[in-house]
């Protein structure tokens, strides 16, 4: 599809599957606002972006996402452009291998790889409505699988042992629940929402927190992963795909809707999973 006067946000853009969709989001015509942590990289993927297309119109939203205010900046300094929002690509991901917080003060993952999508697409739900025909897009993972429901209980694994897949894993399914949740409140608004599993895509995913070990496992993985610009493709469908106008609140794979483990289809815990996410922003 043609993305001629289409105006898209994308977070985590600076790299891996984010970068590679914003590429390729440019080069069919899109009008783009990407959000980045760090302003050498924005820059340097500004500069990219006008290299490899030229006619693009791009613009650097700077802002961690592990900050709540940092998160209403950048929403708000969206708005106050006046433009219409016809595709937010909630993208920007964490994974560690150890307990960390973010500038919140909030266990990283559930923060960075949730919340922010949540309180991000809260923000800016208004402009995607009046801007409709809409798209939200979230990048989940098939890893949502190693957490078998939503642990309320310990949402950040305070007390609960740090495993690097299951928090992983967890706040991916957060994704998928909250998606599911946020399609119905959706419906009929002519905004779709839906989430995506990249593949296992060579990137800079895990290497935040600069441990030996995990660097050396990428490098030997390497040859079994796909490129960013591969990983990015179901990101691209969903966003752009004509044949998807219709539909939302699903799980994509390969470009194709996949079916959904029970847990991940469990409504009760998406709606609660939705209050006490409201809970963590009213609170800071
Ligand atoms: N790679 C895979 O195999 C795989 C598989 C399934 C799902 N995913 C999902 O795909 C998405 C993209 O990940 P990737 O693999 O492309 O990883 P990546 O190469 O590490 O890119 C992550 C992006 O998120 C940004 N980011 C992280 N924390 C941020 C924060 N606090 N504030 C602002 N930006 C932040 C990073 O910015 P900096 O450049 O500043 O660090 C970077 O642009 C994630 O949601 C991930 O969970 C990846």
């Amino acid at each position: 599809m043609s993305m001629h006067n289409r105006v898209c946000l994308i977070t985590g853009a600076t790299n891996g599957i984010g970068k590679a969709t914003a590429l390729a989001l440019a080069a069919q015509g899109a009008e783009l606002f990407v959000v980045c942590r760090n302003q050498a990289k924005g820059e340097a993927l500004l500069a990219e972006i006008n290299e490899q297309s030229p006619e693009c119109h791009s613009t650097l939203l700077l802002g961690d996402l592990g900050k709540f205010s940092d998160i209403r900046r950048v929403a708000t300094q969206f708005l106050d452009t006046g433009k219409p929002l016809h595709l937010l690509m909630n993208n920007a991901g964490v994974v560690n291998t150890h307990r960390k917080l973010s500038s919140d003060g909030i266990e990283e993952t559930f923060a960075v790889n949730h919340l922010a999508y949540f309180l991000m697409t809260e923000l800016l739900r208004d402009r995607l409505i009046q801007s409709a025909p809409a798209r939200i897009v979230s990048v989940a993972s098939a890893a949502y699988s190693f957490a078998n429901g939503v642990q309320f209980d310990d949402l950040e694994f305070k007390t609960t042992p740090y495993k690097t897949f299951k928090v992983y894993g967890h706040s991916k399914l957060c994704n998928i629940l909250w998606t599911r949740q946020l399609a119905k409140q959706l419906e009929g608004t002519g905004v779709t929402v839906n989430c995506v599993h990249p593949g296992a895509v060579s990137t800079g995913l895990g290497h935040q927190d600069h441990v030996v070990i995990g660097k050396i496992i990428g490098l030997l993985m390497k040859p079994f992963f796909r490129s960013p610009a591969s990983g990015a493709k179901t990101s691209i469908f969903v966003a752009t795909s004509p044949s998807l106008a219709n539909i939302s609140g699903e799980y994509f794979s390969d470009c194709k809707p996949k079916r959904l483990k029970s847990w991940a289809k469990d409504d009760r815990a998406a709606e609660r999973l939705w209050q006490v996410s409201e809970a963590y922003l009213k609170r800071a």
